[in-house]
């Protein structure tokens, strides 16, 4: 198992699998993007699904869910679903995505294995698109949506961002669009894990903010705070239901006590928490020990492997630290770590 000294135990890891991206949303990147992470540093396919079987096998490890920066940039991600599909117990799985280029791979990612999808969405104005990720690819991310509904990648779940003066009046719209094409739509409060170090507490948009602009055109019943869980959306049932919004008010009201979460990066570091400004090298014990296709698996190395992932998880700290007046953002910013 994964435990920290609070007793929250980590059953959803999130991996991410690239730190590039094809968007430039304003509030994660720069117009000129990173400076992305080497080939080299990057660990491949088969020390990704080895590090997920370690985590499946050895350490309580139930949901894996697949981000970025942009996933599906991935080469190897279908073949990545589909050798995790084969693990015993098989995770759950699920993909963070933009949706470009999700039209194209649907059908394989879902034949491969991959149990959801989620995919962000700020704005229903193909102008306001632009401003927001810099590139002119909303109908991309639309015809994503769709063909990720048809192929059943299934509750298709639409992340939102919304920003002051940009989409700020677009919650309900957004509502009415996604209850009517049966996405489950979530509003995410922005974080301070911009690459610029833009973000400010005055100006954004809160959970009540959002709650209060949806309450103008629906009726929001919040379904009981049980069924909230460690899943980090409250959820409001919509009009009497069947459908349902959430809000994931990390800043305004943080969930760090439920958290059960660790997180790897595209270059092998194990983190706690997307705040956290600590990482712990996992990529250097695969790398000490490389799995042999001849022998197979070396279960001393992976035993390794996983008394250092337990480590980690031990020195997981109670919370974020984002109310704390010395609050400091971590180095990496959101697309190198994954959402
Ligand atoms: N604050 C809140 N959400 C963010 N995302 C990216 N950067 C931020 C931020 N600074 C969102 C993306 C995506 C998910 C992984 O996180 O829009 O939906
Ligand atoms: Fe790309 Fe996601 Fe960052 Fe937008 S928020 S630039 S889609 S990694």
């Amino acid at each position: 198992m994964l435990i920290d000294t609070y007793g929250r135990v980590a059953t959803d890891l999130r991996v991410s699998l690239t730190d590039r991206c094809n968007l430039r949303c304003t509030y994660c990147m720069p117009e000129e993007g990173l400076q992305w992470l080497a080939k080299p540093d990057l660990l491949t396919d088969d020390e990704i699904v080895r590090l997920i079987r370690i985590a499946v096998t050895e350490l309580g490890i139930e949901e894996v869910r697949f981000t970025g920066g942009e996933p599906l940039l991935r080469p190897g991600l279908v073949s990545i679903v589909e050798r995790c599909a084969a693990l015993e117990p098989r995770p759950k799985m699920s993909l963070t995505t933009n949706g470009i280029g999700l039209k194209r791979t649907a059908k394989a990612l879902k034949a491969a294995g991959l149990d959801r999808v989620n995919v962000s969405l700020d704005t229903l104005r193909p102008d306001v698109f632009k401003t927001l990720t810099r590139r002119d690819r909303h109908r991309d991310v639309l015809e994503g949506l769709e063909a990720a509904r048809d192929a059943g990648l299934t509750p298709v779940k639409v992340n939102t961002v919304l920003m002051p003066g940009l989409n700020d009046d677009e919650a309900p719209d957004l509502l009415a669009w996604a209850v009517e094409n049966d996405y489950e739509l979530r509003f995410i409060e922005q974080m301070p894990l911009d690459a610029q170090h833009g973000w400010k507490r005055d100006g954004m948009i809160t959970a009540g903010d959002i709650l209060a602009s949806l309450r103008t055109r629906f009726d929001l019943t919040e379904e009981g705070s049980e069924r909230r869980g460690s899943a980090p959306a409250e959820r409001w049932v919509v009009d009497g239901g069947p459908h349902r919004v959430g809000v994931i008010a990390s800043v305004t009201r943080p969930f760090c006590a439920a958290c059960d979460r660790t997180r790897l990066t595209a270059d092998g570091q194990v983190r706690t928490c997307l705040f956290a400004r600590e990482e712990t090298d996992l990529r250097a014990a695969l790398r000490a020990a490389p799995e042999d296709a001849a022998k197979g698996s070396d279960a001393a190395a992976d035993a390794e492997i996983a008394r250092v992932w337990r480590l980690a998880m031990w020195g997981k700290k109670a919370g974020s630290g984002l109310d704390d007046p010395t609050f400091l953002q971590p180095d990496r910013p959101m697309s190198a770590i994954g959402g």
